[in-house]
């Protein structure tokens, strides 16, 4: 069985996947990471050179091959359940790691790393995190609730 965990930047899936792993056995696999090693440029790279729809693309496609696999505790970035519901509801148990907006707010502020948490105001990320807020709920076979 494959392990999906989703949720909006800044839940704390990565800290989450790795204590799933190490309690598990599991194979622990991050989507980001996997982009990253695979075109050698980290996500903001790949963001500001190739745009954000050539991202979505690249994270579907390693998505694809992730999923080949079994046994794995898949962190996923946020975006991902947004773009790939099909894939992640019939090919993984899905773990929505929920936390509230002014917490996540708080954990992004002065975070350089994230293209959306640098470009998007305030306004139009509280949009985001309630659009994908139903979303991630209506993937999940569970919430793990991350405040
Ligand atoms: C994104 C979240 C990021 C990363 C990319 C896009 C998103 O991952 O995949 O910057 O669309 O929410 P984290 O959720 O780990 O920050």
């Amino acid at each position: 069985m494959n392990i999906t965990l989703i949720g909006f930047m800044a839940a704390g899936k990565s800290t989450l996947a790795n204590n799933f792993a190490q309690d598990t056995g599991y194979r622990l696999i991050s989507v980001d990471q996997e982009i990253e090693k695979e075109r050698g440029m980290t996500i903001s790279q790949i963001f500001d050179e190739l745009g954000e729809d050539q991202f979505r693309k690249i994270e579907r496609e390693i998505l694809i091959k992730i999923l080949q696999d079994d046994n794995q505790i898949i962190d996923c970035g946020g975006g991902v359940a947004q773009y790939n519901a099909d894939l992640i509801k019939n090919l993984s148990y899905v773990i929505y790691v929920y936390a509230d907006f002014d917490i996540i707010w708080k954990r992004l502020e002065g975070d350089n790393s994230r293209p959306l948490a640098k470009k998007l105001s305030k306004e139009e990320l509280i949009n985001l995190y309630l659009v994908r807020d139903k979303i991630y709920r209506k993937l999940a076979n569970e919430i793990i609730i991350n405040n």
